[in-house]
């Protein structure tokens, strides 16, 4: 894509799109804030949109669409077996991500049941460059057990390595040896690593991954939700893919892997999700439960008029200047709030801004989770709710012990195409404030604590009164603004 560059030398993500249709946001004082915070739980999940000013808990079905998407919808297909809206969709994952078999799933996480229903057992073991949250739950749920081998540089924040969420290669082999290839149902290799700051991986170790799974007879599976903004980084950072161009790089990642499977909720901006692959013994594996778990092989449980939308958000993955926008949003604010000293994730990734809770939250202890406290006080002080994505989002260990996170990061979520650069800029505005006035925030411990996925539903509360001192501090520093 063609560098824009501004007469004033300012470097400024420009947007190559216009906005059609707007919804109203609500910011609401601070006492509704703190009084919303009491009623969630202090976790952010459990927030309202009433409450909420800029919503940047996820990506995951809140990017923009466009209108090419949206006038889809209105040609779907609504037939039980044998819609053309699925051909239309299969056609999709045929030319952007180069297989020819799919299944529909009405999520991510639904790939992730069935493929583990499919291939994990007691006693097996996944390698993965770094896990999701529900990508692990569904494999130990299942009796298996996970093993993430990155590269120590990929714990590093202030780092300057182009692809941190590389799979470690000498590591890799290591474990498959040590733990027999037999009992290794899959190497899963996850796009844009999410967890650890939207890191991408190279084509180079995909194939190297690859090499050795050939070498042990061992699948690999590719979580594709983020591949659009894998094989973005990748033409900027891999030097073989510097004249390349998206659809090359996408394609160059699926051709290495068994099987992919995606969110359609982040990877084509829409609602649902998919596994596809070349190989006919797998669908057949797959295609038995899909039925029994989400719906019939030409639906998956997904609406037809999403499965349109869908197909033609694949097809714009595959547009740079699309693709560009929300990590170079997400590179301009890592740079400013870098500028002014405030630890985030180095170098810029994708899906949001990572800000590093265990630098910024030093004085509270990991057991009073750091990044979940962080979360609660950048929305008390600012309507902005973020994602705590450390150790409230780990899961207990098989004997019931906490595991603390590697990381204890606040996700700020930077959907595609939905923020305006002055929201950009308030964001660094009131994180700037809180970064000067960290010493207020303190802890939370846990009151409900649910057995699975205790991040999405948990109940916590502040192990002293110091929202209300953040509040006040607040209240004296920006008097009657909002
Ligand atoms: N894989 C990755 C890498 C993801 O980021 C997600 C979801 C999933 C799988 C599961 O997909 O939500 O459609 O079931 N990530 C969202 C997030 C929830 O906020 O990062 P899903």
């Amino acid at each position: 894509m063609q560098e824009i560059k501004f007469y004033s030398g300012e470097n400024l993500p420009l947007e190559l799109h216009k906005v059609r249709i707007v919804q109203k946001l609500h910011l609401v004082p601070i006492e509704r804030r703190l009084e919303a915070l009491y009623e969630g739980g202090f976790n952010t999940f459990r927030l309202s949109t009433k409450d909420v000013f800029l919503d940047m808990l996820t990506d995951s079905g809140t990017n923009a669409m466009s209108d090419n998407q949206l006038a889809a919808m209105m040609q779907a297909d609504d037939a039980y077996a044998g819609s053309q809206s699925f051909v239309k969709l299969e056609k999709a994952v045929n030319d952007v991500l180069g297989k020819k078999f799919l299944l529909p799933v009405h999520q991510g996480r639904a790939a992730e049941n069935i493929i583990s229903l499919a291939y994990v057992r007691k006693g097996s073991l996944v390698p993965m460059n770094y896990h999701f949250t529900t990508a692990m739950a569904h494999i130990t749920d299942k009796g298996g057990q996970i093993a993430e081998l990155l590269y120590p540089e990929a714990y590093v924040v202030n780092s300057a390595h182009p692809f941190k969420g590389n799979m470690n290669i000498e590591k890799l082999e290591e474990v498959i040896v040590h733990h027999g290839p037999k009992n290794i149902p899959f190497i899963r290799m996850e796009a844009s690593t999410n967890l650890i700051g939207g890191q991408p991986f190279s084509v180079q170790n995909m194939r190297d991954v690859r090499a050795l799974a050939d070498k042990y007879g061992i699948r690999v599976v590719l979580d594709c939700s983020l591949l659009g903004e894998n094989a973005y980084l990748v033409l900027q950072r891999e030097d073989e893919f510097k004249n390349s161009d998206m659809k090359t790089v996408m394609h160059a990642f699926t051709a290495l892997a068994d099987l992919c499977y995606f969110s359609a909720r982040k990877i084509s901006s829409s609602r649902g999700g998919g596994m596809c692959t070349d190989n006919p013994e797998i669908i057949k594996e797959l295609e038995a439960l899909v039925p029994l778990y989400e719906g019939f092989t030409t639906y998956g449980g997904i609406s037809v008029r999403e499965i349109e939308s869908m197909a033609v958000g694949l097809y714009e993955t595959l547009d740079e200047t699309m693709i560009c926008q929300s990590p170079s949003y997400i590179k301009y604010l890592v740079g400013e709030l870098d500028k002014k000293g405030i630890p985030v994730i180095k170098p810029a990734g994708v899906l949001g801004v990572h800000v590093d809770a265990m630098q910024v939250c030093a004085h509270i202890p990991q057991t009073e989770y750091p990044a979940g406290a962080l979360a609660a006080a950048l929305f008390l002080i600012s309507g902005i709710r973020g994602m705590e994505r450390g150790s409230i989002s780990n899961q207990r260990d098989e004997y019931g012990n906490e595991t603390y996170a590697d990381m204890e990061l606040l996700r700020l979520a930077v959907p595609r195409r939905v923020f305006t650069l002055s929201q950009i800029k308030f964001v660094e505005d009131r994180l700037t404030w809180l970064y000067d006035n960290r010493e207020l925030i303190g802890g939370l411990k846990f009151v409900y604590e649910p057995p699975v996925l205790r991040f999405f539903m948990g109940g916590l509360e502040p192990t002293t009164d110091w929202p209300q001192k953040l509040m006040a501090k607040f209240k004296e520093d920006f008097g009657d603004s909002l």
